[in-house]
């Protein structure tokens, strides 16, 4: 069968890798992509909200299968549109339709979602500009810190974690009365601080049956040790240890079977993955958020562990047949640093000239922020450049794996955290 692949990160590279291994993948295309998935399938220039460009693009190749990488064309309804077109109805989408990815498209929805499906998350409160006032007193009464979420997508940077009731109330009034992200603050969802450690699981679904995905951790701020600002994900390790059977079993009681009941019960046929940010407080899991896709570098350490044919899976997923299929998980772990740019994730330069390393074993490396100059050369193209992924018998082989590929990369201002994985040894 013929395949797209919608997006551009080392998450479609990972996805791309996999799915080339499978005897099923007859010809691959990846829009837009990058210089890694250039070497593996053929890059379409279309951007990932072009519905009709994409459409066009499936039927000229004969393409049978969508795979959506990012969250934005979800929660902009690829799905609906594929849905909508009568030309199209038979091309199977990977993918939630625009109601489900409210998951992540709007906090205020998931947030209601759990309270009605009793899905263990902090406890919050949802203010408008209408409510302002309210939401300030609401501060006042709180305990710090306190998290305050432009309620829909932002790229990321919606959520402020504000260490005194002025920050709170500074940020609230930014949001909602400034804009400060657009229409996505129209609405501020203030919740709880939850102290804990973060993982994140991985669930795919057809709608009817699920199945859990090996887990994985992220480590989100720039600087070792944790520090400084939020990116889009600096690293990641699979398996988790703390992750045993016993919190395997409440994510899976609490979390996952609710969760899935709840999409049922509003109607929802949700088809494709749920990525549930956890967060364990003292052995009990809490949801952070739900995203509508996989994570991005969490799919470069999670998609390695899967032995199993990955597009046998996808297409059953897409299907409705997720229940016929076997997964097969390695018990290596896998683990990835991300190589950014110099400056990133404030402003950065791109189209500097990268030398990539030979291939080593164990190590394989996804291009994300990267693309072909006019000269040929692989240069950078974005603020996340290269995931390097080792696989190893522990953390510690995996880690030294990927640490001394992403050493050996090449370019100009480049910088990756040199603790991943050392937090869980
Ligand atoms: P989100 O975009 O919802 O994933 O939030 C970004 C990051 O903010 C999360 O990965 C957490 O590190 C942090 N965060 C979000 N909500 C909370 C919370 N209620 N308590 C503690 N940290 C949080
Ligand atoms: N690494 C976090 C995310 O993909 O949202």
């Amino acid at each position: 069968m013929n395949i797209l692949i919608v997006g551009s990160g080392g998450r479609e590279h990972a996805f791309a890798w996999k799915i080339v291994q499978s005897p099923l993948c007859q010809k691959l295309f990846v829009a837009p992509g990058n210089a890694g998935t250039a070497q593996l399938a053929t890059n379409l220039s279309i951007g990932v909200n072009d519905f009709e460009a994409i459409a066009a693009a499936v039927l000229e190749n004969s393409i049978s299968l969508v795979i959506v990488g990012p969250e934005e064309p979800l929660v902009r309804g690829i799905r609906d549109y594929f849905e909508s077109r009568e030309d199209l109805k038979k091309v199977l989408v990977l993918g939630p339709d625009s109601k489900g990815a409210q998951l992540e498209g709007s906090k205020d929805f998931s947030k209601n979602f759990m309270a009605k499906n009793q899905i263990p998350t902090a406890a919050s409160r949802t203010f408008v500009k209408e409510t302002l006032e309210e939401g300030l007193q609401y501060i006042a009464e709180q305990q710090f810190p306190l998290v305050l979420k432009a309620d829909g997508l932002a790229a990321g940077k919606g959520v402020i974690i504000a260490a005194n009731a002025e920050e709170a109330q500074s940020t609230l009034r930014e949001m909602l009365v400034d804009a400060k992200f657009g229409d996505a603050s129209h609405k501020v969802v203030i919740e709880e601080y939850l102290h804990g450690i973060e993982l994140s699981v991985f669930v795919l679904t057809d709608g009817e049956h699920y199945h859990i995905l090996p887990e994985a951790k992220d480590y989100k701020r720039i600087g070792e040790g944790d520090t400084g600002p939020n990116t889009g994900g600096m690293g990641a390790v699979s398996p988790v240890p703390f992750y045993d059977d016993a919190f395997q079993k409440k994510v899976e009681e609490r979390i996952v079977r609710p969760t899935m009941n709840g999409l049922k019960a509003e109607g929802i046929r949700y088809v494709g993955f749920i990525f549930i940010g956890l967060m364990n407080v003292k052995g009990d899991p809490y949801v952070i958020e739900y995203n509508c896709r996989m994570g991005d570098p969490e799919t470069e350490v999670v998609l390695p562990r899967i032995d199993s044919d990955l597009l046998v899976i996808l297409k059953a997923a897409a299907e409705g047949k997720l229940k016929y299929v076997n997964f097969a998980v390695s018990n290596k772990t896998a683990l990835t640093t991300v190589v950014v740019a110099g400056g990133y994730p404030g402003d950065y330069g791109k189209g500097d000239v990268i030398q990539v390393p030979e291939k080593q074993n164990y190590t394989t490396i996804f291009h994300a922020g990267t693309k072909h100059s006019e000269a040929g050369e692989v240069v950078t193209n974005g603020g996340r450049v290269l995931a390097v992924t080792a696989l190893g018998t522990s953390i510690t082989e995996a880690r030294q794996r990927s640490q001394t590929a992403a050493a050996a990369v090449q370019y100009e201002g480049k910088y990756f955290r040199r603790d991943i994985g050392l937090d869980l040894l």
